[in-house]
């Protein structure tokens, strides 16, 4: 099986980067696991979505490729971040590789609310017509990582036990829900 990660936040230090490579680490017996780079993207222009740029051809495959994504973003302003709306317009034209695709979400924000608010935003994007990604049912499955700075360690290990715990119990269900997809 093989998964996309694709994270909102280009920063070196990022937590949800770190995450990713957290999921990354504990189960790379289970899966391949591939990470886009969104940052090369260029701004989504309807002019060029006929014949766009390599960084969207190259995102467009991965995506076509992958047995599932899984997107780990920050909250911006309670939304997503620019960056990573502007990867899902640029993949809601034309091949559309995200439609019926098994998606699950997840978040690390250093505040209280986990990433919540970029959540249900993102969920709303997910279902958007040229999208319609097949999302993993968030109840119960829900990833959202607060107070970050307490859960990480130095070196951007997540260390935090309940939430390795939880992590565990919602990439086996997403594995399966993609499986089922199959
Ligand atoms: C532009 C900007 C807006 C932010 N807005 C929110 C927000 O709405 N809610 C929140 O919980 N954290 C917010 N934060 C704090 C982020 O949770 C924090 O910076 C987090 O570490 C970003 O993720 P990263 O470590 O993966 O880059 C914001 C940070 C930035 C830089």
């Amino acid at each position: 099986m093989k998964l996309l990660g694709v994270v909102g936040s280009l920063r070196k230090e990022s937590y949800n980067l770190a995450f990713a490579r957290t999921i990354q680490e504990r189960f790379n017996d289970r899966f391949e696991w591939e990470l886009a780079e969104i940052r090369s993207l260029p701004l989504f222009d309807q002019d060029e979505e006929q014949s766009p740029p390599p960084s969207v051809l190259k995102l467009r495959k991965q995506v076509q490729e992958a047995d599932g994504v899984i997107i780990v973003t920050p909250e911006y302003n309670w939304s997503i971040p620019g960056v990573l709306k502007n990867a899902l317009d640029w993949l809601s034209r034309v091949e559309q590789p995200l439609i019926g695709k098994p998606v699950m979400t997840a978040g690390v924000s250093t505040g209280i609310m986990g990433t919540i608010r970029a959540q249900l935003h993102l969920r709303e994007v997910l279902a958007a017509p040229g999208i319609r990604a097949k999302l993993l049912p968030p109840a119960g499955n829900e990833l959202l990582i607060n107070l970050a700075a307490q859960k990480f360690d130095a070196t951007g290990r997540l260390k935090d036990e309940s939430t390795l715990q939880h992590l565990d119990g919602a990439v086996g269900r997403f594995l399966e829900f993609v499986q089922s997809a199959r």
